[in-house]
């Protein structure tokens, strides 16, 4: 399974490169807004330090527009991942970027028939939000189980990437699925590290060597 992060912060995305479990960064305008960067020179600078796919996203709602907005993202970097919203415009911009070569990441998507639609336009990713459906009561989960069962049942290689994250029960859920991909914040990336056992183990380990003689 691969993990990016969910983030648009620099140095939170350096923070948790240097951990060695990153494979990718998912970015959007929110989190970018953040950062304090234009876009392009805030991706261009999470290019230089993640050596995998970073998810950019467009803010046009019409298909022209994203084509011309995605392909500006697209020349940033190869590893530039265009973020598409999972709209009727989106979807006719995704199936000329699939001709073209360029990676697209649909976003936004909240049902399976959303993200079979997106599949056949020829979407590289799909991200289901599943905190923001937990968030009005629902089950993000089974929106993740439901997408992964129609892309296997119909070999779709579309990858799906667990977005909304909020918590490590989220990121087991999903491994255990067969998400392709979980895009975390980096709080979430130090939770799945943290047991208190290890904690404990490693005091008393630490603890019972001081008394090893040492000749
Ligand atoms: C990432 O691709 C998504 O934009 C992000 O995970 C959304 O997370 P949020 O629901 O916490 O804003």
């Amino acid at each position: 399974m691969k993990i990016f992060i969910d983030s648009g912060d620099i140095a939170e995305i350096k923070e948790a490169q240097a951990m060695g479990v990153i494979d990718g960064v998912t970015t959007n305008p929110s989190l970018l807004s953040k950062a304090g960067k234009p876009t392009k020179a805030a991706i261009a600078e999470i290019c230089e330090v993640v050596d995998g796919p970073i998810s950019a996203e467009v803010v046009g709602v019409e298909a022209q527009e994203i084509l011309r907005e995605g392909r500006e993202l697209a020349k940033i970097h190869k590893n530039v991942v265009v973020k598409v919203p999972l709209i009727d415009e989106g979807l006719k911009a995704v199936r000329i970027f699939a001709a073209e070569g360029i990676k697209t990441n649909v976003t936004l998507c909240f049902s399976a028939s959303q993200a079979l639609l997106a599949a056949k336009a020829g979407a590289t990713y799909i991200s289901p939000f599943v905190g923001r459906i937990d968030d009005i009561s629902g089950e993000g989960m089974d929106l993740i189980q439901q997408i992964v069962q129609i892309y296997r049942n119909y070999e779709f290689k579309t990858e799906v990437l667990t977005a909304s994250v909020r918590h490590p029960v989220h990121f087991v859920q999903a491994a255990l699925i067969g998400a392709h991909v979980a895009t975390l914040p980096l709080k979430v990336i130090k939770q799945l590290l943290k047991h208190p056992l290890t904690d404990i183990g490693l005091a008393q380990f630490l603890a019972d060597a001081k008394k090893i003689p040492q000749s």
